[in-house]
This record gives C-alpha cells, sequence and structure tokens, in this order.
C-alpha cells in the first residue's frame, strides 16, 4: 500500500502530528509521501491508495490549501480511502468537540469529498506562552491563559493537550485497512 499525508499547518501542531502519523504508517510497512499542502499543488494523487489530509483550525478555517486539495482532487479522492484530521482548540474539551466534530470535519466533508472518509481524527492542539508567533497568536494564547488560570494551570507554562497515544492508534488503524 502507498499512503499520503498532506497537512495545513500555521502554527506547526498539526504539522507535528502528521509527521508522527506518517512515522506510525510507515512502521507499519506502507509506502508513505509525507507533504505540506503549500508542496502539493502539482502533485497527482492518483498512484496512493489512502490519503490522509489535516490541517490546525484557525477562526473556523483549514487552511486554504488544505480544502484547495481537496476540491482540486475531488475526482480522484472519490475511489480512494480519504481519512481527514484536524488539530484544533475545541478538541482539548468535552463540551466543544462536538462543535468540532461537525463544523471542522463533518462539514468539510460534506462541502468538499464525494462519498465518506475511512476515518476521521479531532486531535488537541498545544498551549505556549513563550511561542515566537504573530499577534493573533499571542491575543489567543491571552485569552487561554485566562481560561486555564480559572481551570487551576499554571499558565506559564506550556502544555500538550495532543492525546499522542490516541494519534498513534489512529494512524496504526489506518495502516490495516
Ligand atoms: C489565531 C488563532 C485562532 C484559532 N481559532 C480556533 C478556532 O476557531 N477553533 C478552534 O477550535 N481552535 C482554534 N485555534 C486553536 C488552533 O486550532 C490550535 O492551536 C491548532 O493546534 C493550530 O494548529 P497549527 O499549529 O497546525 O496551525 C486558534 C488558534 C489561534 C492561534
Amino acid at each position: 500500500m502507498k499512503a499520503l499525508v498532506v497537512y495545513g499547518s500555521r502554527y506547526g501542531t498539526a504539522a507535528e502530528i502528521a509527521q508522527e502519523i506518517a512515522r506510525v504508517i510507515e512502521e507499519e510497512g506502507v509506502d508513505v509521501d509525507l507533504k505540506e499542502d503549500k508542496n502539493v499543488k502539482k502533485l497527482d494523487p492518483y498512484p496512493y491508495d489512502l490519503i490522509i489530509v489535516g490541517s490546525g483550525i484557525k477562526m473556523g478555517k483549514w487552511t486554504k490549501d488544505s480544502i484547495k486539495f481537496l476540491k482540486k482532487n475531488k475526482n480522484i479522492l472519490k475511489d480512494k480511502k480519504v481519512a481527514l484530521f484536524v488539530s484544533c482548540g475545541a478538541a482539548n474539551e468535552e463540551k466543544s468537540r462536538e462543535m468540532g466534530w461537525n463544523d471542522y470535519l463533518k462539514k468539510v466533508v460534506d462541502e468538499n469529498l464525494e462519498g465518506e472518509p475511512v476515518d476521521m481524527g479531532l486531535f488537541g492542539s498545544k498551549y505556549d506562552p513563550q511561542a515566537k508567533q504573530g499577534l493573533m497568536y499571542k491575543m489567543t494564547m491571552k485569552f487561554w491563559k485566562k481560561d486555564l488560570e480559572d481551570k487551576g494551570f499554571d499558565a506559564d507554562k506550556a502544555y500538550d493537550f495532543r492525546d499522542w497515544d490516541e494519534i498513534r492508534d489512529w494512524a496504526r488503524n489506518l495502516a490495516k485497512i
């Protein structure tokens, strides 16, 4: 089996998830290509059996290039095994996960794919008050800081809300599909 992992990531979080997914799938004996969405404009996904596409979420949106990849290749992807994942703040909390599934995954399937994906993954994000990012990121972190403090966290520290065992299990399962 030949697999392609395409990811869109503004701050590196979904990129690290994509790297781990590719690593695990390869460990399972699958031939894998890992590509950032910016670099797949001319890539033909036809030779791949399994195509995994994922993105981080900003203001409710996937990256433009990852959505473009889905739209452009809709006709090829309809005959392939496709799996989607997102990394988002909504996944970190039980009360917002349902919204995450509906708005960031199911809606993307409805709008951009023909047919159903073989699997979808809703994965968490990381909180890093020291990250060297732009103003929007810093403002979002400030908002989260207050939220984390209210929940009793020491918000001067960094936290990784991604469940790496869940991510690895998800990837291992895809390698066997
Ligand atoms: C400016 C900004 C906007 C965000 N908007 C959302 C959002 O609308 N919904 C959500 O669940 N998470 C949101 N997040 C959290 C990100 O989805 C999360 O940090 C994700 O892991 C980022 O992935 P990336 O680093 O691969 O871009 C936002 C984060 C930032 C910094």
